[in-house]
C-alpha cells in the first residue's frame, strides 16, 4: 500500500528501508523522499516506524525469528533483547 504519495513509496519499501538501518523519520525521509513535501504521510511513516523498530527488537539476531524462538543459539545463550531464555 502506498504511505507517500508525493514520492511514490509504499510500506513495503518502509519496513525494508527500516529493517535495513534506518531507525528515524529523517533517514527515512533522506532514503526514500517521504515527508518531504506535504508531509500528510507522516503519522503513517512513524506508525511504521514504530511498529517495525518494536518487532526488530524482540526478534533473534543469530535465526531472525520471535525471541521466544528456542532455536539453538537461544538454548545455549541468554537472548539480548532483554527476552532472556532460561538455559535448561
Ligand atoms: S504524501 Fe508524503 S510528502 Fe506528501
Amino acid at each position: 500500500m502506498y504511505i507517500c504519495l508525493c514520492e511514490p513509496v509504499t510500506d513495503k519499501q518502509l519496513r525494508s528501508a527500516i529493517l535495513e538501518g534506518a531507525s528515524t523519520i529523517r533517514e527515512l525521509r533522506q532514503k526514500l523522499g517521504v515527508v518531504k513535501q506535504c508531509g500528510r504521510c507522516a503519522k503513517a511513516t512513524l506508525a511504521i516506524l514504530e511498529e517495525t523498530l518494536s518487532e526488530g527488537e524482540s526478534h533473534c539476531d543469530s535465526c531472525g525469528n520471535a525471541a521466544t524462538c528456542g532455536c539453538a543459539p537461544h538454548a545455549a545463550t541468554a537472548h539480548s533483547s532483554g527476552n532472556e531464555l532460561a538455559v535448561i
